[in-house]
């Protein structure tokens, strides 16, 4: 998105103060100059904290390196392009708890954003790789320290069940929603056996009508999984208003019929026989 002349101007000002996680102009604004900054910063991912101590836009990463690239090349990358909201902290707990992560449990978090459910899920003992696609969350969730593997990339593109040796004990996600089903099919390739998906999903999904939404249902009624609606609010404070469930997708034992990590495994060799 293009940063109109105006607001770079306030941005680039020496007055204001763009440090750490937060943005603040200490100095008057018009209200419709005022209006067209809060919309840009919020855009980009901030949230107006008014508090007498604060009094700034703060972001859930450090924004400095950003919005140098930013200013530079007048324009930035909207969070919202890429279908960013982060997980707010009671539906992590939530995901968290359906998962039930143990201590030493592996987990795949594929469009990890800054770490709203990797950091937690790391909390709780398990060892957490991520995928992030956008560069400064994956430089926070690098920074984060609590990862064992954050894959700076496309996760649709540039990670592959094969690339592992095993599969994981959880994928725990909220994908963008734009191309849900492609991220939730693809992460089944990563579970191994006696594993769990557990996503958070656009309601759609228990009733759009396609192949790929009647597909997933049926993978997950053969799972014998299940879909938890979410509140409607789940999201607002985030700024999304959105109706959400969860998708719960056990693959059962080493007999599982789902494209999960063992059937990758096996699909060469079934190949092979073509092959002769
Ligand atoms: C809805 S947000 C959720 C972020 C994080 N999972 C959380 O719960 O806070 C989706 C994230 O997916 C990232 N993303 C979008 N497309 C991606 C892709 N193809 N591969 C990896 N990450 C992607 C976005 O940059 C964004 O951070």
């Amino acid at each position: 998105m293009k940063l109109p002349a105006e607001v770079l101007e306030v941005l680039t000002d020496p007055r204001t103060v763009i440090t750490g996680d937060r943005v603040s102009i200490p100095f008057e604004l018009g209200r419709p100059l005022y209006e067209k900054v809060n919309k840009i910063l919020k855009e980009a991912g901030g949230k107006w904290d008014g508090r007498k101590s604060v009094r700034a836009h703060v972001f859930p990463h450090p924004v400095e390196e950003f919005m140098r690239h930013a200013l530079l090349a007048q324009e930035f990358v909207s969070g919202r392009d890429l279908g960013w909201f982060p997980t707010p902290p009671p539906v992590v707990e939530l995901l968290l708890d359906h998962a039930g992560i143990r201590p030493d449990m592996t987990v795949l978090e594929p469009e990890a954003g800054t770490g709203a459910i990797a950091g937690p899920a790391a909390g709780r003992g398990a060892v957490v790789d991520c995928v992030e696609l956008d560069e400064r969350r994956a430089r926070v969730l690098e920074e984060g320290g609590y990862a064992r593997r954050v894959v700076r990339g496309n996760f649709l593109t540039d990670l592959q069940p094969l690339d592992y040796e095993v599969g994981f004990d959880r994928v725990v996600m909220n994908p963008p929603f734009h191309e849900a089903m492609e991220h939730v099919n693809h992460a089944l390739g990563f579970l191994g056996d006696d594993a769990m998906l557990v996503a958070v999903l656009p309601d759609g999904v228990r009733w759009r009508e396609d192949r790929a939404h009647t597909e997933f249902r049926r993978v997950v009624e053969d799972s014998g999984g299940e879909f938890f609606p979410l509140p409607r609010d789940a999201f607002e404070e985030v700024g999304a208003r959105v109706h959400t469930v969860v998708a719960l997708v056990p693959t059962g034992g080493g007999d599982c019929q789902m494209r999960n990590h063992s059937w990758h495994l096996r699909r060469p060799r079934q190949l092979d026989l073509f092959a002769v």
